[in-house]
């Protein structure tokens, strides 16, 4: 999604821009652009990488500017729909994150009082409002404009004399970095890290005027404190320290990943979150809801909830359930969303707050909007995960979600020490899955030569092939389908054939033996099959054309390790097939529109 930065201060503001628009990119774009503040306003943006912008542009004097990087909704990616936008006199330029809802009847109206606007966004009525209602004060011309408008919006707002930047959020996120005699404005964390540790988390209604040594924030008019905050990422988390991609590295980072998120768990004075549902002493029944990868880490909760905690859990996709969902009394939920800015994780928190209903989230970035409203928070400690495509956090929220369902567990008393071990122990066993990584890219120089690819799985590991599908398809951009692989032969099977192999997820577990069944099903319709198997199984060596052993864990965990061999061979078949493996087609980081 759209990513937006802003300096004031004592260095040249151009080649901060870009460069803090370069750390952004993660979010995924198609264009982007700049504008700084020098005696005039000067702007320049395309539909280009930041890389390109940069060689292009000329050289723009000025201490202030914003920048944006842009991720279509209103409009195709063009020079003219780029961001920044500006007024009718050009003194005036906005940057934007957000949709606004209203924008056509604003247009409308704008256009009838005289203004011309040239771009097919919702974002150009923005500078036009702040022109049509400034007259000598820039914070008040923002607020009252922004009072026409419906929408989410994160802006900031530059002024032809006015050497200070306005910035304003709405159910956007929005963070003010502070710097010795310079500040910075971003959407994002990462974009301001290579200057300062130093944050203010914008709240929603926030009006700030930021200038090179102060920052005023208002909120409803009225003066507020936004509290400094230290961020704990460093730049070399931010970075690829020395992997081909960030998907790579994050893929390695999981063992310390889950050791960090267990290690903060572990060593907590209060529980990371209380499910039980209120009036009630014990867990009663479980809503979970999400998207996307975070929507297969909810669903494998689902199992593991129920089978360790023996209460019936829901899962729902945020986005279909905030429109068509029903609510029991007294229900609690758990929403999870690494970014915590997901538009429709969001709406649904709100929505079920709405109804009074005890909201959870699980998210990976402290002081995102997930973090602020909901009723308690489950931190996962994966640090920056700048890869488009989730890994180490959506392995961090399995170990979440682990470790909220143990203490309600109605197992008995062996079983759960045997599990608290196996859960110590899963670091040492992702290891062992990464050490298989050299295997791994040799099936997936087979499984790059296909165009269609089945996942299948059962039980806990049904989400698996969920996941291992998704994983593919958003990366190789090869057609691939997770099924239920009871399902198979209800329909699927009539795509299976020699050109179409099966990916199949198989665990020790009571689902053991119909898998075998279900591969030998694939085998009869001369599907190749892939499987991802426990070490020293022999009736699955004898049955698949490849095999990927994974170390034997209580099949409870089998998620974990079998993600991690998943994730390897969606990343190794992009990489053959030549893709841009951390910035895939059309996909953005951070989904902050619904
Ligand atoms: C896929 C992926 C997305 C996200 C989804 C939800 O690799 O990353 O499917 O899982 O957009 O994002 P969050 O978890 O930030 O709400």
């Amino acid at each position: 999604m759209c990513g937006i930065v802003g300096y004031i201060g004592e260095k040249q503001a151009q080649p901060v821009l870009l460069n803090c628009l370069g750390r952004l990119e993660y979010r995924g774009y198609d264009s982007c652009g700049i504008a700084v503040l020098d005696s005039s306003v000067e702007v320049y943006k395309d539909a280009v990488r930041v890389k390109a912008l940069e060689k292009a542009a000329p050289k723009l004097r000025g201490k202030a500017g914003i920048g944006h990087t842009r991720w279509a909704t209103h409009g195709e990616p063009s020079k003219k729909n780029a961001h920044p936008h500006c007024g009718c006199r050009g003194e005036i330029a906005v940057v934007h994150n957000g949709v606004i809802n209203n924008y056509q009847s604003l247009r409308e109206q704008l256009a009838s009082e005289g203004h011309k606007l040239v771009s097919d966004t919702d974002t150009e009525v923005i500078p036009h409002l702040i022109e049509k209602y400034y007259d000598g004060d820039l914070e008040k011309a923002v607020a009252r404009a922004l009072r026409d408008i419906e929408g989410s919006y994160a802006i900031i707002v530059l002024r032809e004399g006015e050497p200070k930047l306005v910035a304003a959020r709405k159910d956007t996120p929005l963070v003010i970095g502070i710097g010795d005699r310079e500040n910075f404005i971003a959407s994002d964390v990462p974009a301001v890290l290579d200057y300062t540790s130093r944050v203010i988390y914008l709240e929603d209604g926030d009006i700030a005027v930021v200038t090179a040594d102060s920052i005023k924030v208002t909120g409803e008019g009225v003066r507020v404190e936004r509290e400094e905050q230290k961020v704990m990422w460093s730049v070399e988390d931010a970075q690829k320290g020395g992997y081909e991609h960030f998907m790579l590295k994050e893929i390695h980072e999981q063992p310390k990943v889950i050791r960090d998120t267990l290690g903060q768990y572990i060593s907590a004075t209060e529980p990371a979150a209380d499910l039980a549902v209120v009036g009630g002493d014990g867990l009663e029944d479980l809503l979970l809801l999400a998207c996307g990868t975070s929507y297969h880490a909810a669903l494998i909760g689902k199992y593991l909830i129920e089978e360790l905690a023996r209460v019936p859990v829901r899962v729902e996709i945020a986005s279909e359930f905030n429109y068509n969902g029903r609510i029991a009394a007294r229900s609690r939920a758990i929403v999870i969303t690494q970014s915590g800015e997901t538009a429709d994780a969001l709406r649904v928190i709100k929505r079920l707050k709405e109804e009074g209903c005890q909201v959870i989230t699980i998210t990976n970035v402290v002081g995102s909007t997930a973090s602020r409203i909901a009723n308690q928070v489950v931190y996962t400690h994966a640090g920056p995960e700048i890869s488009v495509a989730a890994t180490k956090t959506f392995i961090a929220q399995l170990i979440a979600l682990y470790w909220l369902a143990l203490p309600y567990s109605q197992i008995d008393i062996s079983r759960l020490d045997n599990l608290m071990t196996g859960l110590r122990q899963l670091p040492t066993k992702v290891e062992q899955v990464l050490d298989s990584e050299a295997e791994i890219a040799e099936c997936a120089g087979y499984l790059a030569g296909f165009d269609n690819v089945f996942f299948i799985g059962r039980g806990i590991n049904f989400p698996v092939a969920l996941e291992g599908a998704w994983k593919l398809k958003e990366i190789s951009y090869i057609h691939a389908e997770g099924c239920a692989a009871g399902e198979l032969k209800h329909g699927p099977l009539a795509l299976l054939g020699k050109d179409t192999p099966a990916v199949a997820i198989v665990a020790r577990d009571n689902n053991y033996e119909s898998m075998l069944t279900n591969i030998k099903e694939v085998k009869a319709r001369r599907s190749p099959v892939l499987a991802i198997a426990e070490e020293g199984d022999e009736s699955i060596g004898e049955l698949a054309d490849w095999v990927i052993s994974v170390p034997p864990v209580d099949s409870i965990f089998s998620p974990v390790v079998n993600t991690v061999a998943l994730q390897l061979l969606a990343y190794y078949t992009a990489k053959q097939r030549g893709c841009p493996i951390d910035f895939p087609r059309n996909l953005a980081k951070s989904v902050t529109v619904e």
